[in-house]
């Protein structure tokens, strides 16, 4: 069985409740389950943290093992070389995911200092962006 790894970093705990116009009205609890329903022949581990470390240790603890990383890193995608790094570290692809489309919103969100320690990069399509990338690990 192929095993992927979700990790959501800050304010993703919040989904569903959060900017409900952006990122709409679902917890990632609910999506998560359709996720899994949609791919049982896949097993989808999933983590958030609002803390930068403890986001690069969940990189570090899956990044050698795991079929694959879906890393939604919010707010740490615009600012954190650590995560850069730690992306780079691994052996295991890492897809970047956004929910919104970040090209489309403020100045300083068109800005990944992560996208280039990835393998791509999918954003808004909603939460059908963790999806695209899953099928993309999968294929
Ligand atoms: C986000 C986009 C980021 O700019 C923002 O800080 C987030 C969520 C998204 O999924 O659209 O927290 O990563």
């Amino acid at each position: 069985m192929k095993k992927f790894q979700i990790i959501n970093g800050p304010n993703l705990n919040l989904l569903g409740k959060r900017e409900p116009a952006v990122y709409g009205n679902t917890s990632f609890e609910a999506y998560l389950e359709v996720l899994r329903n949609r791919y049982p022949s896949c097993e989808i581990d999933c983590y958030q943290s609002n803390v930068e470390g403890e986001l690069i240790d969940k990189i570090h603890e899956t990044g050698f093992s795991y079929d694959g990383i879906i890393l939604n890193a919010g707010a740490y995608t615009h600012t954190s070389v650590a995560l850069h790094d730690a992306i780079k570290a691994v052996e295991s692809p890492v897809v970047e995911v956004h929910i919104s489309n970040v090209h489309t919103r403020e100045e300083f969100r068109r800005h990944s200092m992560i996208s280039a320690a990835c393998k791509g990069v999918i954003a808004g399509f909603g939460l059908k962006s963790y999806e695209l990338a899953l099928v993309a690990l999968i294929n």
